[in-house]
């Protein structure tokens, strides 16, 4: 596939490292567990909108923004990093938080609010949870057209075909990785949300002929609606590269198993997979999106979905700032437990 062809900056200057996780295979008695370090990626606290926003953001450069404008949850990865990018191109940020949760945002947060802060966003405006965030989108751009300002709108997420590609190259980079380290992927393990990191990488992996099946996790929708979302990002994608086989809807899974009672509602899997990662590999896992994928691969392990030689590979996205937002839940935890 030939990425060169789309305009590019560069935030992360080396490949993320993928590490076999020793202790953990051992205590789960295999598969073989490795992990891609995604949460290494540059720009402030790292995670995987950062690839995603290579691409995003040499297009808002093309066409002469002044202001990036983007939305996401209270504690949204991708509303930090977007602001991060921001900050490092000499570009205005302004952001829309969706209250998804009633009553969930305070201004004086910890974790990623308060990083919005500190890397000085321009303004935040809170919107009630199930607004139309693509209206409140273009109405805020609206009024800063009016203010002779050039403003550049980054879907939620950073998940159309442009940010997409962030994860094409990334399927890529670890085929790469695999084919030096004389590793065969028999699996591979992703958080799946607002969905630009499973379709970059489905269509990086069919596109590239691996043949390695690609897990998606849920962090908000079921399995259905999930897999329509991450078609329907794949098939535009798809076009984009000009694929000639683009990739099938039957090679998008999606398991649905571990949302729990909603998106960011913590549940006991999460809670489990955030200390464990944390006491055998001294990773932090994040409460929303990896801690929950993670809670997802721990139980298709334990109920035997996996050979014990298999080789499973855990993209881990990032998203370790939202931990500081949920002391209370990890730690009342911890100490129940001792
Ligand atoms: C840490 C982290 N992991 C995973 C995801 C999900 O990625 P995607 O939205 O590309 O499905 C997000 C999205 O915000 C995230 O912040």
């Amino acid at each position: 596939m030939n990425l060169a062809r789309f305009s590019r900056r560069r935030y992360t200057p080396y490949k993320t490292p993928i590490e076999f996780m020793v202790n953990l295979t051992k205590k789960l008695g295999g598969p073989n567990v490795f992990i891609k370090r995604d949460d290494l990626l540059g720009l402030a606290a790292g995670g995987n909108k950062t690839r995603k926003l290579e691409f995003l953001m040499a297009d808002a450069l093309e066409k002469g923004a002044d202001t990036i404008i983007t939305c996401g949850a209270v504690q949204s990865n991708h509303c930090r990093l977007t602001l991060a990018a921001s900050v490092k191109e000499g570009l205005k940020c302004q952001l829309i938080l969706e209250e998804r949760v009633a009553g969930s945002y305070h201004p004086d947060a910890n974790g990623n609010n308060y990083l919005f802060r500190l890397l000085g966003v321009e303004s935040i405006k809170v919107v009630p949870g199930g607004s139309n965030m693509l209206e409140e989108l273009d109405k805020l751009a609206k009024e800063l057209e009016q203010q002779g300002r050039k403003p550049y709108i980054i879907p939620g997420g950073g998940s159309n075909e442009i940010g997409a590609l962030g994860y094409v190259a990334c399927a890529e980079e670890l085929i790469e990785q695999a084919f030096e380290s004389g590793t065969n992927f028999d699996y591979i393990v992703t958080p799946s949300g607002s969905a630009g990191t499973h379709a970059g990488l489905i269509t990086g992996l069919v596109g590239n002929n691996t043949n390695i099946p690609l897990i998606g996790i849920s962090v908000s929708r079921k399995k259905e609606p999930q897999i329509e979302v991450v078609s329907n990002l794949t098939l535009k994608l798809c076009n984009k590269l000009g694929m000639s086989h683009p990739v099938s809807k039957k090679e998008i899974i999606v398991y649905d198993d571990y949302v729990g009672a909603g998106y960011s509602l913590p549940t006991d899997g999460m809670v489990e997979a955030v200390q464990m990662l944390a006491r055998t590999e001294a990773i932090l896992m994040d409460p929303v999106y990896t801690g929950k994928a993670m809670a997802g691969l721990i139980d298709l392990i334990r109920k035997g979905h996996f050979n014990k030689n298999d080789n499973v590979l855990f993209i881990h996205t990032g998203g370790s700032p939202a931990l500081y937002a949920y002391m209370d839940i990890i730690l009342e935890s911890q100490n129940s437990q001792g």
